[in-house]
C-alpha cells in the first residue's frame, strides 16, 4: 500500500520538486500550503509532470485547529516534510516577530500532533546557515561543525527549529526525525513546468543571474571581489533543486522504514564550492548567453566561503548530487524562459 506523506510548503520552489519525486517514487502526497509565496497553478506543472494531481489544503500552519482537520481528513499520513517557512533574510530583519511566529508556532503544532495522529517521520528541512562561517581547517564542513550565532533572524529560526525538534525527542515523544541541512538549491525541473518563482527583485543569485540575462534586470552585481577566495568572489555549495528534492525520498524511506536513531542530520550538498564568478561565466557558457555584470562592494552579512562534506548523506542516504553544473544552470535558464513565454516574467 502506498504512504502518505504531508508535504508543508509543497507548492514552494524546494516543496514542489520533492512533491514530484516522491510521487514518482509510489508515494502519496498531500500538500498544505497557505499560497502566501506561491501559486496554485504550481499543482498543475507536478500534474503535469507526474500525471497525479496531489491533494491539496489552504492551511496557515500557525492556526492549529485547521492544521490539525487536516490529520483528521487523511488519517493515512504517515511522515511529514516540513518546508513551510518565511525565508528572506532582509525581510526577517525588518520584521523578526513575524518570522519567529511563522517558523516557530508551525513547527510547534506539527509535532504536538503527530503522536495523536500516529505520524512517525519528521524531515526538516534546515540550512548550512547553522554554521555560520567554518573555520578553514573545518571545510568542507560536516555535521559535527559548531554552529554559530545567527546574523538573521531568519537563520536563527533555523538554529532555534533544530533544536525544538532535538529537545521534543528526547522528552520521548514517539517521532524520529531526519534533519537536512541544504546549501544553496538552484535551478528547476528539466521540464520547466515548475520552478522557482521570487517575489519582487530576488536576492537571491541565481534568479537574478536569469533576470538580468532575459533584460529584466539591467546589470548583476556581484557583491565583493576581495574576498580571499581563487578570484576574490564568496565560494557557495549550489546543489540542483532535482538532486535535493530526491535527498528528501531518501530521508523519508530511512526515516519510516529503517531501523535508525531517532534523530539524524545530514548536509545536502554537492560537496564542492564554487565562486560567484564561475557561476556566472558557467552561465553564459552553458547558455550562450551574456551576463551584463560588474563588480560592487560586499554585502553586509555575507558569508566568505562555505561548501558541505556530503559524504554522510552519500553513504548512509546512499545519495548523491549528480546533475552537473551547466545542465543545473541550463535548467535555471529554461525555467526564465517559460516564464516569459507565458507572460509571468
Ligand atoms: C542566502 C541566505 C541564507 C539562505 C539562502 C537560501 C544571506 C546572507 N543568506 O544564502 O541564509 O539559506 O540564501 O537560498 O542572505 N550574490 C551576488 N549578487 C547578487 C546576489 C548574490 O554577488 O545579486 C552572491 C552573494 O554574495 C553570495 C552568492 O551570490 O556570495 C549566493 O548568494 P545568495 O543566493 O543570496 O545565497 P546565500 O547568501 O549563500
Amino acid at each position: 500500500m502506498k504512504q502518505t506523506i504531508l508535504v508543508t510548503g509543497g507548492t514552494g520552489f524546494i516543496g514542489s520538486h520533492t512533491a514530484v519525486e516522491l510521487i514518482e517514487a509510489g508515494y502519496e502526497v498531500v500538500i498544505i500550503d497557505d499560497l502566501s509565496n506561491s501559486k496554485l497553478e504550481v499543482l498543475d506543472g507536478i500534474e503535469q509532470i507526474t500525471g497525479t494531481r496531489p491533494a491539496f489544503e489552504k492551511v496557515d500552519l500557525r492556526d492549529k485547529t485547521a492544521t490539525e482537520n487536516v490529520f483528521k481528513k487523511y488519517p493515512k499520513i504517515e511522515g511529514i516534510i516540513h518546508f513551510a517557512a518565511s525565508k528572506a533574510v532582509g525581510e526577517s530583519v525588518q520584521k523578526p516577530l513575524l518570522y519567529y511566529r511563522n517558523n516557530i508556532v508551525s513547527l510547534i503544532n506539527l509535532l504536538e500532533l503527530m503522536p495523536k495522529y500516529n505520524v512517525k517521520g519528521f524531515i526538516f528541512s534546515s540550512s548550512c546557515t547553522v554554521y555560520g562561517q567554518p573555520k578553514p581547517e573545518n571545510l568542507p564542513v560536516t555535521e559535527e561543525a559548531p554552529h554559530q550565532k545567527a546574523t538573521s533572524p531568519y537563520g536563527n529560526t533555523k538554529e532555534i527549529n533544530e533544536q525544538i525538534i532535538y529537545d521534543y525527542i528526547h522528552s520521548g515523544a514517539d517521532i524520529k526525525s531526519i534533519v537536512l541541512r541544504y546549501f544553496n538549491p538552484i535551478g528547476a525541473h528539466p521540464s520547466a513546468l515548475i520552478g522557482e518563482l521570487p517575489n519582487g527583485v530576488p536576492a537571491n543569485l541565481i534568479p537574478f543571474v536569469t533576470q538580468t540575462a532575459m533584460g529584466i534586470r539591467k546589470e548583476l552585481t556581484i557583491f565583493g571581489n576581495d574576498y580571499n577566495t581563487p578570484d576574490g568572489t564568496c565560494i557557495r555549495d549550489y546543489i540542483y533543486v532535482v538532486d535535493l528534492a530526491k535527498a528528501h525520498v531518501a530521508a523519508m524511506r530511512r526515516v519510516l522504514d529503517e531501523k535508525t536513531d531517532r534523530i539524524e542530520y545530514f548536509n545536502i550538498g554537492t560537496g564542492h564550492g564554487n565562486t560567484t564568478k564561475e557561476i556566472v561565466e558557467t552561465f553564459e557558457e552553458a547558455t550562450r548567453v551574456k551576463v551584463n555584470w560588474k563588480y560592487g562592494p560586499r554585502r553586509e552579512g555575507d558569508i566568505e566561503k562555505i561548501w558541505g562534506d556530503c559524504t554522510k548523506a552519500n553513504n548512509v542516504l546512499g545519495w548523491k548530487a549528480e546533475t552537473p553544473l551547466k545542465d543545473v544552470l541550463a535548467s535555471a535558464w529554461k525555467w526564465q524562459k517559460k516564464l516569459r513565454e507565458d507572460g509571468i516574467m
